[in-house]
């Protein structure tokens, strides 16, 4: 008798489900199919193709100058191997503010392209009309409020926002508005833990905290950062998880060693 392997791939209502229950979600960020392999097989419950690969994959300073043909090729590269884990992919940076048309013309290009399960954007108030847009031709979508990178050069620094009373009513306007447009969950990014933890009691959606302290329904982090691939940069809401950066650079050390040696390959890997 064959056993069934078949695996049972987590939904926006799983998220929603488990915020009823009380289960905590786990989230990173992936960029290639290696990586999404790994992330998935760990049981993580979902996966996001961030924007922040402009920074972590290509070198940019900010996530701006990252395409919409470029997300669509690291969330197709992801989709291949998140078998589980539910595929959250973001709308770079020009692609959707201010034009609901165009954003639902990027929105359907990334689902029809991908295979992706559900996209995020950056914003409250300012970007209803394109969410309305994308929730009502049936596409999942993912709030992003506090810090929204995409904005960086209005905020001027990657400081932690929302720290002033009229900033904070804002994002809880926010919160609720997100909810009111039909979005599945949102990402809330480096604001006080006690605003974050009134916002997450305040919605029936979950929220999703990076540097928004342990009140919110889960957690996201950069896969890059949590395995320690980059010791410039430690920013304090970040756990790291491995020492990669060392890890890496002593094996490739120990290669070129190696090799100038004519230790590698030895008799035993050669044919
Ligand atoms: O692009 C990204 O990685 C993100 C997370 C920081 C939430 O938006």
């Amino acid at each position: 008798m064959s056993v069934n392997k078949e695996i049972k791939r987590i939904t926006t209502e799983t998220l929603r489900k488990m915020k009823f229950d009380g289960e905590r979600i786990s989230m990173l960020t992936a960029y290639d199919f290696t990586m999404a392999t790994l992330a998935d097989k760990a049981g993580l419950d979902a996966i996001l193709v961030g924007d922040s690969a402009a920074n972590v994959m290509s070198g940019y300073e900010t996530t701006l100058p990252i395409t919409l043909d470029q997300m669509i090729y690291h969330a197709q590269c992801v989709v291949r191997g998140a078998k589980r884990a539910l595929v959250v992919v973001d709308l770079p940076f020009g692609t959707y503010q201010s034009d609901p048309k165009k954003a639902l013309y990027s929105a359907v290009r990334v689902m029809k392209e991908t295979g992706a399960h559900a996209l995020k954007l950056e914003g409250g108030k300012e970007i209803e009309e394109s969410i309305r847009s994308i929730v009502n031709a049936g596409i999942p979508v993912m709030g992003h409020l506090g810090l929204t990178p995409q904005s960086i050069n209005q905020f001027g620094s990657y400081k932690v926002r929302a720290k002033d009373d009229a900033e904070a009513q804002k994002l809880m306007d926010d919160a609720k508005l997100l909810e009111e447009l039909g979005c599945f969950s949102f990402v809330m990014e480096k604001i006080p833990a006690e605003l974050a933890a009134k916002v997450t009691a305040s919605v029936s959606i979950p929220t999703i905290g990076i540097g928004a302290g342990n009140g919110c329904d889960g957690q996201v982090l950069v896969i890059h950062d949590m395995l320690g691939l980059n010791n410039d940069f430690k920013p304090k809401f970040v756990r790291r998880y491995l020492n990669l950066e060392d890890e890496i650079v002593g094996a490739v050390e120990q290669y070129v060693a190696d090799v100038k040696s004519s230790d590698f390959p030895n008799s035993n890997e050669q044919y």
